[in-house]
């Protein structure tokens, strides 16, 4: 049995460093990448092949979607055009749309979603070419950042491919700087997979960095990125928050058990939530679990401290994930990774409660109150895989 005290090790490592000031990022960004394209192909065929199958078709008719089906109103706003977009450079060096793709342009797209009440992201690489072979920014970020800015831009993610020997912090603070110029908020999201530490730095130039690689649509991968998670909790801040990758709820290469653990961990992490699938033709059921209020509200919280790992049982098959919310309350999550289902106790003590003292325990997916119970509480017959998800008042 391990015991993780996250306020004692939030207190002895928290980095006091002056976080990017543009004013964006005081909540984790809520959005869709429209990667889920790409990643469904390289399932079935090659990158090279397909993977830059979008246009500008999918990505109105996803900021539609996202405008009309409730997602908006759950506060979900980027819309975020991911590798391919992009097909070369003028003899000035502006960057061109592909003429295929995106024949009217980014800025009609940007005049379209922000018609629907939503902001639009587009992606670039710091090296010399895209991961996909499109033109990257190296050299280019003034001129990258100025034009994007000319055609409304709200968000960039900048991904790390084709980067050489460069070092993160210095290129991505090239492409800071040069967007900081342009005088337009623009979300800035770093895309180096963890190289260099990102969650030591990234809060400087960016507000938000991948600590992982890609995530994919398994079990195995969303394990992964969340352990990856564990050492790391306490670097992110209100400005700049770790990003273990987008959400693949909705995708169907996991339970709906399993999907529901993973909106549940992101948003206890305060990891962005990028939905990563088709919104064009979502069911009730992913919907539903994108959408949960009381599960998006922890994520939301302006409190800005993201949830750990307080304690395991079992060599880690039980877990206790918990967060500090901004009204005082506690939020857990009690999730069993184990192949059958498990009770997991939760002691007050583990979220600094004095054990004598009487809370009340709220389920936030069923949105109502269990009861009220003193010095500990037991989550009967968690599903494998599965977690609960409280609020402790
Ligand atoms: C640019 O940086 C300055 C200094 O941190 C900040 O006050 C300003 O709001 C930033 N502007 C934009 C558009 O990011
Ligand atoms: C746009 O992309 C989607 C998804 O890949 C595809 O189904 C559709 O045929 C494309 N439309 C055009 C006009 O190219």
């Amino acid at each position: 049995m391990y015991i993780y005290k996250y306020l004692a090790i939030t207190l002895a490592f928290v980095s006091v460093i002056s976080a990017l000031n543009n004013g964006l990022g005081l909540t984790p960004q809520m959005g869709w990448n429209s990667n889920w394209i790409n990643s469904y192909y390289l399932i079935t065929y090659s990158w090279n092949y397909f993977a830059c199958n979008i246009n500008e078709t999918v990505i109105m008719e996803t900021a539609k979607a996202m405008a009309t089906n409730g997602m908006k109103d759950a506060g979900y706003v980027y819309v975020n055009i991911d590798d391919c977009w992009a097909e070369s450079r003028d003899k000035n060096g502006v960057i061109q749309p592909d003429s295929n793709t995106f024949p009217n342009g980014i800025a009609y797209i940007a005049d379209y979603v922000h018609g629907l009440g939503l902001k639009l992201g587009i992606y670039t690489d710091a090296g010399t070419e895209t991961c996909a072979g499109r033109p990257g920014s190296f050299g280019y970020e003034q001129i990258d950042a100025q034009t994007y800015a000319s055609w409304g831009i709200d968000y960039l993610k900048e991904d790390w491919c084709n980067t050489g020997s460069n070092q993160p912090l210095s290129r991505y603070s090239i492409m800071s700087q040069a967007l900081n110029a342009t005088g337009r908020p623009i979300f800035f999201s770093l895309c180096d997979w963890g190289t260099d530490n990102p969650w030591e730095w990234g809060p400087t130039v960016g507000n938000s960095f991948r600590t992982t690689g890609d995530i994919k649509d398994n079990w195995a991968s969303f394990m992964n990125n969340l352990n990856l998670q564990i050492p790391i909790t306490s670097y992110s801040q209100v400005g700049g928050w770790n990003d273990p990758d987008m959400l693949e709820v909705g995708n169907g290469g996991m339970t709906t058990t399993e999907y529901i653990s993973h909106f549940s961990l992101w948003s206890i992490l305060n990891a962005p939530l990028i939905a990563g699938n088709d919104l064009r033709n979502i069911d009730q059921t992913t919907l539903s679990i994108l959408t949960a209020p009381e599960v998006i509200a922890v994520n939301q919280d302006p409190l800005g401290k993201q949830g750990a790992l307080v304690r395991s049982y079992n060599g880690g098959l039980q877990q206790v994930w918990a967060k500090p919310m901004a009204d005082g309350s506690r939020v857990v999550v009690l999730f069993n990774t184990d192949s059958i289902s498990a009770d997991i106790q939760l002691e007050w003590v583990d979220i600094y409660v004095q054990n004598t003292a009487t809370m009340t325990v709220r389920d936030l997916w069923a949105r109502s109150d269990v009861g009220q119970y003193t010095g500990s509480y037991v989550s009967l017959n968690v599903p494998s895989h599965g977690c609960a998800m409280l609020k402790i008042y």
